[in-house]
């Protein structure tokens, strides 16, 4: 057997046997769908000019209307892509068995419309804007051509996270108490560059879970004892995965008793 899929065997037998599985997410699960990431390749969303103008709430505001204009493009590339095979095998790992949560630094959506439910979504989402002044909420679809508040002429901005701002308490607070309880946590498509989400697997690692990682490259770091690595696309390597991690054990499988043949 390749190394390649004696990792793939060993990474369904850890998914077989856990009881609480905690999955993982980052851009590089959406690549497939056409979302580019934003560290990785020629065409990465965070180069240094739009980090400077889009990634924070000082630069969202000096930029407007363009940082405005630039989330809506992103809101409405979201709604125009399709989920792919990741997000597909990620939906059917969640729904074929009890004790899987599901925690994202996605913004896109692509998990849900794939039919995950109770997504934890630690850095918001792409599905509405809102008013940072009064809290009027619009879906990206129906937003007004300015980023002003029909309601009362304050700033429309994304429901994302940006740079310098908190994270939602509570969905950071489930993805913690997931992490530190998980038997296993799989961990796709992330460089791992942003805290506190970054903490999510070591925290599983020092609380005597496994990790699981599958990324074609090893820019996350995540490396020695607990942690296999499949390095591949994460379309390409989560359907056969999940097929063999959720495969109903055999009665007379291997150590059931039956007699060598
Ligand atoms: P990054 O762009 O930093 O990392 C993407 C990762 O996906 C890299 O490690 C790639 O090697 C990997 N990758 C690329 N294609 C892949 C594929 N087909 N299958 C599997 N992996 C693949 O994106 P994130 O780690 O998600 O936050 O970035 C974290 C946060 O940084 C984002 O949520 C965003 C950004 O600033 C906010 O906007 C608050």
């Amino acid at each position: 057997m390749g190394e390649d899929l004696r990792q793939l065997s060993v990474a369904a037998d850890l998914l077989r046997s856990a009881r609480s599985i905690v999955v993982f997410t980052g851009a590089g699960v959406s690549a497939e769908s056409g979302i580019p990431t934003y560290r990785s390749g020629s065409d990465g969303l965070w180069s240094a000019q739009n980090m400077e103008r889009f990634a924070n709430p000082s630069g969202y505001a000096r930029n407007l209307p363009e940082s405005y204009e630039w989330y809506r493009a992103r809101a409405l590339t979201a709604l125009d892509v399709q989920p792919n095979a990741a997000h597909r095998a990620i939906a059917a790992l969640t729904t074929a068995r009890r004790g899987v949560t599901l925690v994202t630094q996605n913004i896109d959506s692509l998990h849900q419309r794939a039919g995950s439910a109770d997504v934890i979504e630690l850095h918001g989402n792409l599905r509405e804007c809102r008013c940072e002044a009064c809290g009027w909420r619009v879906p990206w679809a129906s937003a007004p051509g300015r980023p002003s508040c029909p309601e009362c002429t304050g700033t429309l901005r994304p429901d994302v996270v940006m740079f310098d701002e908190m994270l939602p308490a509570e969905a950071l607070e489930a993805a913690f108490a997931a992490a530190r309880t998980a038997d296993v946590m799989m961990v796709v498509g992330t460089s791992l560059q942003v805290a506190p989400a970054s903490e999510l697997p070591r925290l599983a690692l020092r609380a005597g879970g496994r990790v699981i990682v599958v990324n074609p490259d090893e820019q996350d770091g995540l490396t020695g004892p607990g942690v296999v690595r499949l390095p591949g696309k994460a379309g390409q390597v989560l359907p056969p995965l999940v097929a063999s991690a959720t495969l109903a054990p055999s009665a007379e499988g291997p150590g059931a008793g039956s007699p060598a043949s």
